[in-house]
């Protein structure tokens, strides 16, 4: 297969819609919810509830510096968004380090993205137990499995361990979670709506708060 020439690459050129972002809720959260509906609803939109994750690391400078994945949206409730890991990744490390994140909604096909700065913190066990029980039986095995972020020397490894958790709790038995698995509640003091306009004159607007309880307010930036 060739490879895609620079050319073609600066030819990916859509211009977007007319559709304006004149009025959203005042409050940001049922801001988000009509727009993830709206996600949700729309068929060229593949996981309307992926959300790119950013934390800062430990490494000032190196590979780990700022690092960047998708996780899925769980569940929007009590003022923040929850989302589901491993508590010894990667991405926990980081934000055992420093609770500030990044969340970024990518709605391509709908010409928008919705970006979230905030704090993360970890929800109660007895959440994430709740949570756990109503996951597959398959990904509950998994993540019995996954020392996730590890080195893994080979893919058998892995596999062998699928089947050590597998054989201990088989298909149709309950599965606990496991203590080093649950979620996180990421609460915002930054919400920004951005909508693709004509001639690249998008709108984007802003709802901002000085801590997470103070109150918002919203402002409209260039694009
Ligand atoms: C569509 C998609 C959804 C994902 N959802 C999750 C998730 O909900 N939780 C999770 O821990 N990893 C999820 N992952 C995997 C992460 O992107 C990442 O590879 C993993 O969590 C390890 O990240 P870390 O080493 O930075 O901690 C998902 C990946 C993709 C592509």
């Amino acid at each position: 297969m060739s490879e895609i020439q620079r050319d073609a690459i600066r030819a990916m050129r859509r211009s977007y819609g007319e559709v304006g972002l004149e009025s959203l809720p005042t409050d940001p959260f049922a801001a988000f919810h009509q727009w993830l509906t709206e996600a949700a609803a729309n068929d060229f939109i593949v996981e309307a509830n992926a959300m790119v994750l950013s934390t800062l690391g430990t490494d000032r400078q190196g590979a780990d510096a700022i690092t960047t994945r998708t996780v899925l949206l769980k569940d929007v409730s009590e003022g923040g968004f929850t989302f589901f890991t491993n508590y010894g990744s990667r991405k926990a490390q980081a934000i055992e380090l420093n609770a500030q994140v990044t969340l970024l909604f990518p709605w391509y096909a709908m010409e928008r993205q919705v970006s979230i700065s905030g704090f993360a913190e970890k929800i109660s066990r007895a959440e994430s137990d709740d949570y756990f029980a109503t996951r597959p039986w398959g990904s509950q095995i998994g993540a019995w499995a996954s020392a996730q972020s590890a080195p893994l020397a080979t893919r058998e490894e892995l596999e062998q361990r699928y089947q050590g958790a597998a054989e201990k709790w088989p298909e149709g038995s309950v599965v606990p979670c496991p203590p080093h698995w649950g979620g996180y509640r990421v609460t915002p003091i930054a919400i920004e709506f951005w909508q693709g306009r004509y001639s690249r004159l998008h709108d984007r607007l802003r709802y901002e708060r000085s801590n997470t309880t103070s109150d918002w307010e919203v402002g409209r930036y260039y694009p």
